[in-house]
C-alpha cells in the first residue's frame, strides 16, 4: 500500500527490498507477516551497555541529547551489538519541552527535574511551540541515522500530554502524582491548556523526526496507568488523540505505549495508534481482545525475567510469543525499559532466541 509506506520514493513506489518500511518490524506494525517476529527494547539505547557509559562519561545527560556525533553512536550501539529490529532514537521525552523554553535538567539516577513547576496559566503560557531548528540537532542526528542503518528502521519518540505534564507540575518524578491530580480534577481549564500545549510540542517533536525519516513513531505515555479509565477518557484521551491523529497521513506506524494500563488498554488503542504497547501485567491475548483486530501489539516480558535462569526466561519468552499469536500483528518487546543492571548478553541471547523460535512459523509476523 503505497500511501502506507516511508521514505520519499517509497510513498509513490511501495516498498522496496532492503527499503525499511519493508522489515519484519514495519510489516509487523502493519499487520503484514513477515519472515519472523521482530524483536528491539524500551531503553535499549543507554542504561546497560559499556560501550553507553564510556561515551557518556563526561558528557550531561540533555548535552548529549543535543550533540548529533553522540546521537547517532548511542542509538547504533544496540543495533550493533544485540541485532535488534529496529533502533530507537537516543533523546529524551523532555528534550522538546526544553527545546519549547521550559527550564530543566536531566539529573542521574532521578531523572527530568524541572526548575519552576507549572502552577498557572503564565507558566502554560511560555511553553512555546517549537519549530525544527529548535531541535535541529535531532533533524540532523536522524538524517544521519537513517543513512548508517540501511535496511534497519529507526523509531522516532515523544512523550505523551499527560507524562510530560506529570514532569511539569510535579517538578520531578513522582510516585502517586498527585500534584498533577489536584491540578486536574481543581482547575480542568488549566489543565487542559497545558495538556493541549504539550500535544502541540509533542506533535512538532515527531514531525520533525518523521520528515527527517524515521519509519515509525511511539507515543510514551509512561504514567497514565495512574489514572482510572473515566479520567484517562475525559482528561487525557483528546490531547493524546490530537498528537496521533496529527500524524495520520504521515505514512509511518504510530505506537502508544503506558504502564499499568491493562484497564485503559481499549481506550489507548481508540488514541489513534497503529500499534499498542502492553506492560507485562497483561496477557497479550486479553490486550488484543481489548485493543481490537484492527491493532498490533508489542510486548511484554517482564525486564525484571532477565534477572532469572535461562531456562526460566525462555519459558516464559514461549508463553509470551504464544499470547502474541492472538494478536494480528506482534513486536516482542519487554514490558517496559531495560532495567540498568542488565547483563547485556542476556539481551543479544534474547534477540537471537526470538528469532529463532519465530523463524519456524514462516509467512508469520
Ligand atoms: O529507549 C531508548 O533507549 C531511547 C532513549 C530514551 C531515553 N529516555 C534515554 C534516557 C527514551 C525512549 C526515553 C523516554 C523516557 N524518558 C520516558 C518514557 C519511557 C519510559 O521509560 O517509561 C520517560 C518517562 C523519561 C523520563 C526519564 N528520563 C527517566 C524516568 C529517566 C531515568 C532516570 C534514571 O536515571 O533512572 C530519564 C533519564 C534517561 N533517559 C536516561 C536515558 C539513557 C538515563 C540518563 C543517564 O544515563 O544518566
Amino acid at each position: 500500500m503505497s500511501t502506507e509506506t516511508t521514505g520519499a520514493a517509497a510513498r509513490d513506489e511501495g516498498p522496496r527490498p532492503g527499503d525499511p518500511a519493508d522489515s519484519p518490524f514495519v510489516r509487523a506494525c502493519r499487520r503484514e507477516p513477515g519472515p519472523y517476529t521482530p524483536v528491539w527494547f524500551m531503553r535499549q539505547a543507554g542504561r546497560s551497555l559499556p560501550e553507553y557509559r564510556k561515551i557518556r562519561a563526561n558528557v550531561a545527560m540533555l548535552e548529549s541529547c543535543r550533540r548529533p556525533d553522540l546521537i547517532t553512536e548511542i542509538t547504533l550501539q544496540p543495533v550493533r551489538r544485540h541485532g535488534v529490529d529496529a533502533a530507537i532514537l537516543f533523546s529524551d521525552i523532555v528534550v522538546p519541552v526544553a527545546a519549547a523554553g521550559v527550564a530543566l535538567d536531566i539529573v542521574p539516577g532521578t531523572g527530568p527535574v524541572v526548575a519552576d513547576p507549572v502552577t498557572a496559566a503564565a507558566d502554560v503560557e511560555r511553553i512555546r511551540p517549537i519549530t525544527r531548528d529548535d531541535v535541529h540537532y535531532v533533524d540532523e542526528a536522524v538524517r544521519m541515522l537513517v543513512g548508517e542503518l540501511g535496511a534497519t528502521p529507526l523509531i522516532g519518540f515523544a512523550g505523551a500530554p499527560f507524562t510530560l505534564a506529570s514532569y511539569l507540575v510535579e517538578g520531578g518524578p513522582s510516585r502517586n502524582h498527585t500534584k498533577t491530580k489536584a491540578l486536574m480534577y481543581g482547575d480542568p481549564d488549566l489543565w487542559h491548556a497545558l495538556a493541549g500545549r504539550l500535544a502541540e510540542v509533542a506533535l512538532a517533536f515527531l514531525k520533525v523526526q518523521i520528515d527527517a525519516g524515521v519509519s515509525a513513531v511511539q507515543l510514551f505515555d509512561s504514567w497514565a496507568g495512574a489514572l482510572s479509565e473515566a479520567d484517562y477518557r475525559r482528561y487525557v484521551l483528546p490531547h493524546s488523540q490530537t498528537v496521533l491523529a496529527g500524524l495520520a497521513d504521515a505514512g509511518v506506524p504510530r505506537i502508544h505505549f503506558g504502564v499499568g494500563t491493562g484497564e485503559l488498554l481499549t481506550a489507548m488503542g481508540e488514541a489513534g495508534a497503529d500499534v499498542v504497547g502492553v506492560d507485562w501485567r497483561t496477557p497479550l491475548d486479553v490486550a488484543t481482545r481489548r485493543v481490537g483486530p484492527q491493532r498490533a501489539v508489542q510486548g511484554n516480558l517482564d525486564p525484571c525475567l532477565l534477572f532469572a535462569p535461562w531456562p526460566v526466561l525462555e519459558a516464559e519468552v514461549r508463553r509470551v510469543l504464544a499470547q502474541g499469536r492472538a494478536a494480528p500483528g506482534h513486536i516482542f518487546n519487554l514490558g517496559h525499559g531495560v532495567l540498568p543492571e542488565t547483563d547485556p548478553d542476556v539481551l543479544t541471547r534474547l534477540v537471537a532466541l526470538v528469532h529463532e523460535l519465530t523463524a519456524r512459523e514462516s509467512g508469520r509476523s
